[in-house]
């Protein structure tokens, strides 16, 4: 296992990123993926606060908040990466409403970021849903969804925490149940983390997940090579004249595979790759996307 790779500044370190820097773009780059996608026809996700993010957040560049901006954007292919985050969206939103729907009350979004799965699902009673992320992400969220009059349509509890950190005392103070079983999510979050943090993120996880918890992972199993080397992640920054680099932000490893680390400890995993999630869904993903997003797998696991 490699050291922690050096991604950032001594700010990444306190968790202290906003929304419109660093990792905290990202999260605003996913809403407005999910922003584009909502206005679809059909879409593949329905999220009616992520334009509002978008419109509130001070972004160095402009984002698109409607297909017809994102068709128009001439620095970066928004309709490709908006269709891909579209499709895990729906999978995600799939795989958590089937976890409520079969008794399961608590819910750990890890990496959060502007998910706003506790807004506009359709939770059973009893369910809480935890959000873990940096405290000015999701202090900023808080802020747009009020100004939106959003209400929760579960128990939601913000964890204000870096998960390179403590934050398994972060969850439990927020009044998370560690004899109950859980449905963890982490999507959108691997490429950020060293081969250590991700053993580390896995060991807290493992460590609160009493049986018949279940894990969901996005992971780029074809690893970063193919992401660092595409062209419009330095071109749009350069194009729109931005200091962004969102490929130093990576991990320098190469993607260590969940897989193997789960299943030597009582998790039975299934792999889809979400190729075929995106045709089953009748929305092929574009060959224009970078290679390691097209063989990306979404990593499902019960632990037995
Ligand atoms: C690509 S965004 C994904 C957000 C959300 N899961 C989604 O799909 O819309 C990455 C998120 O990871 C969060 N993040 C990255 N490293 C983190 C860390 N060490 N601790 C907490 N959050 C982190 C960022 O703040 C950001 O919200």
């Amino acid at each position: 296992m490699t050291d922690s790779a050096d991604r950032g500044t001594a700010a990444r370190d306190e968790a202290d990123w906003d929304i419109a820097s660093g990792v905290g773009l990202t999260a605003l780059a996913a809403a407005a993926c999910r922003a584009v996608e909502t206005l679809r026809e059909p879409p593949l996700v329905r999220d009616p606060y992520a334009g509002s993010f978008v419109q509130a957040a001070r972004a160095p560049a402009p984002m698109p908040v409607t297909p017809q901006q994102a068709d128009g954007d001439q620095t970066f292919p928004w309709p490709a990466f908006a269709g891909y985050v579209g499709v895990r969206s729906r999978f995600f939103d799939q795989l958590l409403m089937t976890a409520a729907a079969d008794g399961l009350r608590q819910v750990v979004i890890l990496a959060a970021g502007l998910d706003t799965r506790a807004f506009r699902l359709d939770w059973p009673p009893g369910v809480t849903a935890y959000e873990v992320d940096a405290p000015r992400v999701l202090g900023f969220k808080d802020q747009v969804l009020a100004g939106a009059g959003a209400r929760p349509r579960c128990a939601r509890r913000a964890v204000l925490a870096d998960l390179r950190g403590r934050w398994t005392p972060a969850l439990l103070s927020a009044g998370f149940d560690p004899a109950a079983p859980v449905a963890w999510l982490a999507e959108g979050l691997l490429p950020y983390l060293s081969d250590a943090e991700k053993d580390h993120l896995l060991a807290g996880v493992q460590e609160l997940s009493a049986p018949g918890s279940r894990l969901a992972i996005e992971h780029l199993s074809g690893g970063m090579d193919s992401m660092r080397r595409y062209a419009a992640f330095t071109e749009a920054p350069r194009l729109n004249d931005v200091d962004f680099d969102v490929t130093a932000l990576w991990a320098h490893e190469e993607a260590a595979d969940p897989v193997p680390w789960l299943a030597q400890r009582g998790w039975s995993v299934d792999v889809d790759p979400i190729a075929d999630v995106a045709a089953a869904y009748g929305r092929p993903l574009p060959a224009i996307l970078p290679q390691s997003m097209l063989s990306t797998v979404m990593i499902t696991a019960r632990l037995t």
